[in-house]
């Protein structure tokens, strides 16, 4: 069960579409590799018939349930706000920052965070991929593509600027061009700065964390029954056989 667990953590963190998320790893991976130890603790007590290790391990094993099932909740509340908004005539959709929970927020909000995911992202080359498949794309043909979140909030400038178009990440600015969203002044046609500034690049960011956190508290339900099944058995053992151990 240890095994599994800790593979658990590591597996998911292999799981990220962008690499730029590992910064929320972590907490997992170290998760993934105390339940083993725990899990050793009870496996060495048991065979051993190490009465206290056993003890440990009931008491850790019960804290780690209830951590586990309130670090579950804790990812679903967070990952219950935000989504992409439809945009009229756009086969894509636009990402707001605000939209999503406020402690998620707070994380790329950082500059600290921030230049670390923008450099990843900026070496990711999300946006040349978007040149390379459409870099001579009509205006017409560019607004019915569907694009991944990152590289609608990062490759191009948000619709309400209401930019000319000339390429996917070459955009001109007009003198009917709206300034009211921050994001359009943070626009440069530079490929080094275009939207990695922009709110809607790391709104699109914590789109991609929100799907992958909602298959991690998933997954985290399925280590808590397993868990919670195992506990009870262990626990039943123990007092039974106690009094033979003494
Ligand atoms: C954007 O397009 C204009 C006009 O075609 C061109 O002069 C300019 O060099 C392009 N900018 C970039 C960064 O590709």
């Amino acid at each position: 069960m240890g095994h599994s667990s800790g593979r658990g953590g590591i597996w998911l963190s292999k799981q990220d579409n962008t690499e730029c998320e590992r910064f929320l790893d972590k907490p997992v991976i170290i998760l993934g590799v105390f339940i083993l130890l725990v899990s050793l603790a009870g496996i060495v007590g048991s065979c051993c018939k190490v009465s206290w290790l056993l003890w440990v391990y009931l008491l850790v094993m019960f804290l780690l349930i209830l951590l586990l099932l309130c670090f579950t909740i804790f990812t679903f509340v967070v990952t219950n706000k935000g989504a992409g908004e439809a945009v009229s005539d756009r086969g894509y959709k636009e990402y707001r920052l605000g939209d999503y929970s406020n402690w998620l927020q707070k994380r790329v909000k950082s500059d600290k965070n921030w230049n670390k995911i923008r450099s990843c992202l900026q070496d990711s080359k999300i946006c040349q991929r978007l040149l390379d498949d459409s870099s001579s794309t009509k205006v017409q043909d560019f607004y019915k593509e569907h694009l991944s979140a990152l590289q609608s909030g990062c490759c191009k400038p948000s619709n309400d600027c209401n930019f000319q178009y000339i390429s996917p990440t070459n955009w001109t600015r007009m003198p009917s061009s709206s300034q009211a969203n921050p994001d359009c002044s943070a626009w440069s046609n530079d490929p080094n700065t275009l939207c990695y500034n922009c709110s809607s690049c790391k709104a699109g960011l914590l789109d991609n964390i929100k799907r992958d956190w909602k298959r991690v508290a998933v997954i985290n339900i399925i280590i808590l029954v397993f868990l919670i099944i195992v506990y009870s058995v262990g626990c039943c053992a123990f007092r039974n056989n106690r009094d033979g151990w003494k």
